[in-house]
């Protein structure tokens, strides 16, 4: 199959993951800059994004939350992410964007609310920690220019409580101990576009996460064209491989301008 069935009638499913926002300078959990440390010990980012480490020390789990907010917030959307903007528009109805990044590019880009899935969250929101609503409420200002290192001030954790019950309120992220669910992650949303889909296009994922390596495997037994986009080799590079599909081998950005151009004719 080549990419010319992107041109097909249906459903086009865009999947992004942390590389799409390499190119904007923003660190990955696995990088050796993700390390935080408290007290004399050192904790990998898949200690402290979980709930049981909210639960022990809510205020460094706070801390951190908020320092990796200001790194995305200093960061800005790059060619990948006015690509996939521009896609929405060209493409309209047959768009959708599910993201794994909680670092609010696409939506800063320009992408719609509507058609763009945070199956992670986004770092820029906040929730009830004890889940007495489903809302989730932007992070008021306050917190700007967060440091590596900086504790939140006593006002500063006045604001971080649930304005419903007056709990703990918590990052609006999926930590690593807890399970995707569609109110809050729209998992069952995202598993519909899969099974309806023409084509899934993966960009910047290394495919470790369950619920986007579904979403591959639905569309690739469907017999529909999965494009992956990555310079390395990746599960959904496989997968489109052993599918029929395309490896894009390469940058978000390079890769994306390809589906463009297929896309515009
Ligand atoms: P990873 O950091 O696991 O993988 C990033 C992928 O991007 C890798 O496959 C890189 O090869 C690729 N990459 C790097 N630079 C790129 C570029 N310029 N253009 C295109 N691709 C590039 O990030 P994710 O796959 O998004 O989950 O990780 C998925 C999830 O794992 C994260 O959302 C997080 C983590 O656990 C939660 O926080 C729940």
């Amino acid at each position: 199959m080549s990419l010319q069935r992107l041109r097909d009638p249906g459903m086009v499913v865009f999947l992004s993951g942390a590389g799409i926002s390499a190119e904007s300078g923003i660190p990955t959990f696995r990088g050796p800059e993700g390390y935080w440390t408290v007290g004399a010990r050192e904790y990998h980012p898949q200690e402290l994004a979980t709930f049981h480490a909210f639960s022990q020390m809510p205020e460094e789990v706070w801390a951190w939350y908020l320092y990796r907010r200001s790194v995305c917030q200093a960061a800005q959307p790059n060619a990948g992410h006015s690509l996939l903007a521009d896609l929405e528009q060209l493409l309209g109805e047959r768009f959708l964007l599910v993201t794994q990044n909680v670092d609010g590019l696409h939506l800063r880009a320009g992408n719609s609310r509507e058609k763009t899935y945070e199956v992670h969250g986004n770092i820029d929101y906040y929730r009830c920690a004890v889940n007495c609503c489903t809302e989730h409420w932007p992070l008021s200002q306050g917190f700007e220019d967060f440091a590596k290192g900086q504790k939140a001030s006593a006002e500063q954790l006045a604001q971080l409580r649930c304005p419903r019950c007056q709990a703990w309120a918590r990052p609006h992220v999926l930590w690593f101990d807890e399970c995707y669910d569609e109110v809050t992650y729209r998992y069952e949303s995202s598993r519909g576009a899969a099974r309806q889909a023409v084509a899934l296009v993966s960009v910047g994922t290394s495919g470790v996460t369950n619920l986007p390596l579904q979403m591959g495997r639905m569309v690739a037994g469907r017999g529909a064209l999965l494009v992956d986009i990555n310079p390395e080799s990746n599960p959904f590079s496989q997968l489109a491989q052993e599918s029929g599909g395309v490896w894009l081998r390469g940058k978000a950005s390079q890769g994306l301008a390809q589906v463009m151009q297929v896309l515009k004719g």
